[in-house]
């Protein structure tokens, strides 16, 4: 399987072998990724890192999975204080940074960002998000967790939160279809999951039902996967105040879940999901970004073609 010099923009383009792959390599990264041993396989290599919307999770572990297989970093940093804040385009930053670097990892605010940005970049673009659109590394990682802590094959999983915004869902659901999930979708009426989507996935394979309550969902599933009510994606803040802390889980909410259920979360979380879930057996959400390393390291290792 050649990923080499390939760039990673949507989940639309992979198939169940390719992410196979990816997770098997992820799973030999994961020594590394707990620092318990060294590597130097991208000694030599340079990630670019530009965000123009903000971060933890995926910059910090874009950032840990370079400097943990020998390579380095470069950060293009607050955009204000870059010649963006001129008026400079994405298309002449992108033509400029890949003459620094050997790959760039994008996050941008609209849509279909990061593939225009492939088209101007002679290295692999990473896409990191870009606006509602998809952020592929968030689903492999997520992918890999469930794997890790849960079940790919057979798995019922619900998806909560804001599925029309949210592009970890997006990706995700499109990922989970190749494997044939049975996914519930749950949100308030305003923030279903684009039609489009829908009818996609399930020419996929996916098997979909829809719900308005966590509660109608939590007896049969073996992961929930909550997302944020994203805020900055409403045009019209009234709309977001209608719908913000609709859904939540609590302790309480836990009571008819089986023992194994897994909660998964992309995070940030603002108050979907209980502090006192944390310290129940069911959260995941933080081992969950940790995941993000070791994904992360097996895709840098084979789009810079250090690994097969
Ligand atoms: N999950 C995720 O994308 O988190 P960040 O926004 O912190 O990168």
């Amino acid at each position: 399987m050649n990923f080499k010099d390939q760039p990673i923009i949507s989940m639309r383009n992979f198939s169940r072998e390719m992410i196979d792959h990816i997770l098997a390599a992820a799973e030999k990264m994961e020594p590394i990724a707990r620092g318990e041993e060294r590597s130097d396989l991208l000694s030599g290599k340079i990630l670019a890192v530009l965000f123009f919307e903000p971060s933890t999770r995926t910059r910090m572990s874009f950032e840990t999975a370079m400097l943990r297989l020998g390579g380095d970093v470069l950060n293009l940093g607050s955009v204000d204080a870059s010649s963006i804040a001129k008026g400079e385009t994405l298309a002449d930053t992108i033509r400029v940074v890949d003459g620094y670097v050997d790959a760039i990892v994008l996050r941008h605010p609209k849509e279909g960002a990061a593939h225009l940005a492939s088209e101007f970049s002679s290295v692999p673009i990473l896409n990191a998000g870009d606006g509602a659109g998809h952020h592929p590394t968030q689903t492999l990682l997520d992918l890999y967790t469930i794997k890790r802590e849960s079940h790919l094959e057979d798995l019922k999983i619900a998806l909560a939160g804001d599925l029309k915004y949210g592009r970890t869902v997006h990706s995700l659901c499109y990922a989970l279809s190749l494997y044939g999930a049975q996914i519930t979708l749950i949100s308030p009426k305003e923030l279903r999951m684009p039609e489009e989507i829908i009818n996609d996935i399930i020419a996929k394979g996916a098997k979909i039902k829809e719900v308005d309550t966590i509660e109608e969902a939590i007896k049969d599933v073996d992961v929930l996967y909550m997302t944020r009510i994203q805020k900055e994606r409403f045009p019209d803040p009234a709309e977001y105040h209608k719908v913000a802390n609709k859904l939540k889980i609590t302790a309480e909410t836990l009571k008819e879940a089986k023992p194994e259920l897994k909660i998964m979360h992309p995070l940030p979380r603002v108050n979907e999901i209980d502090n006192k879930v944390d310290d129940t057996p069911h959260a995941c959400y933080f081992k969950q970004a940790f995941y993000g390393v070791p994904v992360r390291m097996a895709v840098l290792g084979l789009v810079l073609g250090a690994i097969e």
